[in-house]
This record gives C-alpha cells, structure tokens and sequence, in this order.
C-alpha cells in the first residue's frame, strides 16, 4: 500500500510503499477514503521523521481481526483520535494512544490498523471527507463548548481565528443558542464567519485591543465562555474579554508552549479555565449524531499532501483542509 512518511526536513513528507497491514484481534483494517490535517500535524512534521502522518481519517472496513463482534467489511466509519480513550476519564495511558504523533503512526495511508473500539459508524448522508474532519478539531470544539458545563442559550461565546476549531466551535455555539463573537487577522474570513452565523467579528491585527471591543459588545461584562486556541500570546487578552465567574477552554499552542499569565485576573474574577484535550470516542459519536456541516476550505488529492501541509502552514485557509486518499467526492 501507499503511505507516507514524515521525513524530518523539507520537503516534509515522502511517498513511500509499505506492506499490506492486516489486522490482529481485537482490531479492523480500515482503507482510508479522505483524510483531515490540524495545526498539531505541523508540529509532529518538525518532529517525527518516520512516521506516518496525520491523526484525523475515515473509510471502509477492510477486514475485520479474531474476536470484533458487530463490525462487517465494508461499512462506513471515521476513527477517533485517541482509540484507547474510548469513554470515561482522561489519563497519561489514553493520550498516548494518539494517532499520527509521538511515535503512534497516523492516518496519511492507504490501510490503517486500529483497535475496532476506535470505530464510529458514519451515518449514509455523511461524506468521507465531512467525517474525516471530526476526530480532533470538531471533537475538540465540542469539549471546549459542551464538556463540563454546557453553553446555554443567549450564552456569548468567544472565539479566537477561524481555523479547524473555531469554525466548528462556532457551528456548535449557533446551533445551541449562543452568540458569537469571534476574531481573526483576515477581513475576508470574518465574512465567512459572518455567513456561518458569527454575530460579532473582530479584526485583531487592525484592532490589537480587541477584548475593549468584546467587553463593549457585552455591556462591558465579558464573554460568558471563551475558547483560546492561541495561548500564551492572547491568554491575558482572553482574560480581560470573559467576564466574572465565566469560562475558558484553553488548548491552543498557536503562539508557544509557555508565557506570563495574569493569575489575579484569573481569581479576582474567579474564571474556570479548563484545559482541554480532544475528546474520547464515544464524544466523536456524539459529534457524528449531531451531523456537522463542516466548512472545508480545500480538498487535495493524495499525491499533494506536501502541499496540504504547506497551506496549513501558511494559515491561510478557513475553516479544515482535507486530503482525499481515494475515491472520488461523491463519497
Ligand atoms: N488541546 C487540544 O485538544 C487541541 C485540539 C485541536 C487543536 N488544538 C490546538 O488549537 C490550535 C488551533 O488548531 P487548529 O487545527 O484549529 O488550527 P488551524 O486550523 O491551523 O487554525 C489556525 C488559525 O488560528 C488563528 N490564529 C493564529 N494566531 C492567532 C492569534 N494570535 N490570535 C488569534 N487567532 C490566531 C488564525 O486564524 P485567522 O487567520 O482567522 O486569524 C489561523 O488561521 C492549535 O494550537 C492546535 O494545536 C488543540
């Protein structure tokens, strides 16, 4: 089969010939149909020479190992994005189990193997390249909204850029009820926020201060929840637009990995802010029921995964960047 292999320097990924993997127990081998990029993929690119990218796909079972009751060659699925965390609480053991990262091979393959556990069923109406867009940036978006405490109705949610997270947090917020404020550096991906239903849109490179903008917007209270993709460079900012007793979701690492944090504003306003980390299984088949309408930017064929990776880069979608690793986009 075909697959590719991080290389460890530009250009980032090789197209390389692997045997045919086949399933042990307990496992399904899935042809992989259409795969989605995230930002975390970059940094795996930078990091991980050998292995097999990308952590975000979905296809048809191809066969099916010793012992995997209820799955048949040939339904429809996408795969989670950690197979051991199927439910329950988090820990160390079930984030290792991470596709396409620290050592854990990825989806960016014509034939992948993972614990049939992993497996959601697709609904007929749902495309490959739709679902291969859930496992990390939609499931993600979910927890960050929905996890601990829900988002309620008339609730005012903050959204940071409108990359693969923020576009389906802002998809979820409007369909709960919400209202939403988001940002981004880029006017025109503010009208594709506004067309998704985006109620409030912030340019934050022509207006750095922008949480003056969210705090007039909400009677000069804040945001109720916000979601921060970006992290150390836009924490405090975040801060200062989410008001008394509201929430953060912080996951992002766009900006780095560590920075000061403003810990009185945290407390004086006795802010939550959760850390989040994807989602298990069983969150990704609550996505999928839900049945997203993902805004997918651009598709790439197989053989241009390179240049897939390099528009992730650049940033200059809006929204997923998919791959389709075979068929065709009637599927
Ligand atoms: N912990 C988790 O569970 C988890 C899961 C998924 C993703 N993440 C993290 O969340 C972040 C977003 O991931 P993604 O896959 O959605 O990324 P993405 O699709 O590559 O989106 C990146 C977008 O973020 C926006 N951005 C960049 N710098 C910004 C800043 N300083 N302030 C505001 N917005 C900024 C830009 O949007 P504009 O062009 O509109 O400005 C950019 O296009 C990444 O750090 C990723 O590692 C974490």
């Amino acid at each position: 089969m075909r697959a590719y292999h991080i290389t460890g320097s530009i250009p980032r990924l090789r197209l390389v010939e692997l045997p045919e993997p086949s399933p042990g127990p307990g496992e399904v081998a899935v042809a992989i149909r259409a795969a989605s990029l995230n930002y975390r993929d970059l940094l795996q690119a930078a990091s991980q020479p050998g292995l097999i990218p990308l952590s975000d796909g979905a296809g048809v079972v191809r066969a099916v190992g010793e012992g995997v009751p209820g799955w048949r060659v040939g339904e429809r699925v996408v795969i989670g994005f950690m197979p051991g965390w199927v439910d329950g609480g988090f820990s160390q053991a079930r984030q290792a189990t991470a596709l396409g990262g620290d050592g854990v091979p990825g989806v960016l393959a014509e034939t992948v193997v993972v614990p049939a556990e992993a497996l959601v069923r697709l609904p007929d109406a749902m495309s490959f390249e739709a679902a291969a867009t859930l496992p990390c940036a939609a499931v993600t978006a979910w927890a960050a909204l929905f996890e601990r405490r829900p988002l309620l109705p008339g609730e005012t949610v903050l959204l940071l850029g409108t990359g693969g997270v923020s576009v389906f947090a802002l998809q979820f917020a409007k369909a709960a009820g919400a209202r939403v404020i988001i940002t981004s550096g880029d006017d025109a991906k503010l009208a594709r926020a506004r067309a998704l239903g985006a109620d409030i849109t912030i340019n934050y490179r022509t207006t750095p201060d922008w949480p003056a903008l969210v705090l007039a917007a909400t009677d000069g209270l804040g945001a109720d929840l916000a979601v921060d993709v970006a992290g150390p460079a836009t924490l405090n900012d975040t801060l200062r637009a989410t008001r008394h007793d509201g929430r953060i979701s912080l996951m992002g690492v766009l900006t780095g990995f560590e920075g000061a944090v403003n810990t009185a504003a945290i407390l004086s306003r006795r802010i939550t802010l959760q850390g989040i980390y994807v989602g298990p299984v069983a969150m990704l088949r609550d996505v999928v029921r839900a049945a997203p309408q993902p805004l997918v930017d651009q598709v790439f064929p197989f053989e241009a995964a390179e240049q897939a990776l390099a528009v992730l880069a650049a940033a200059t979608h809006t929204g997923k960047l998919v791959i389709r690793v075979a068929g065709d986009a009637a599927d």
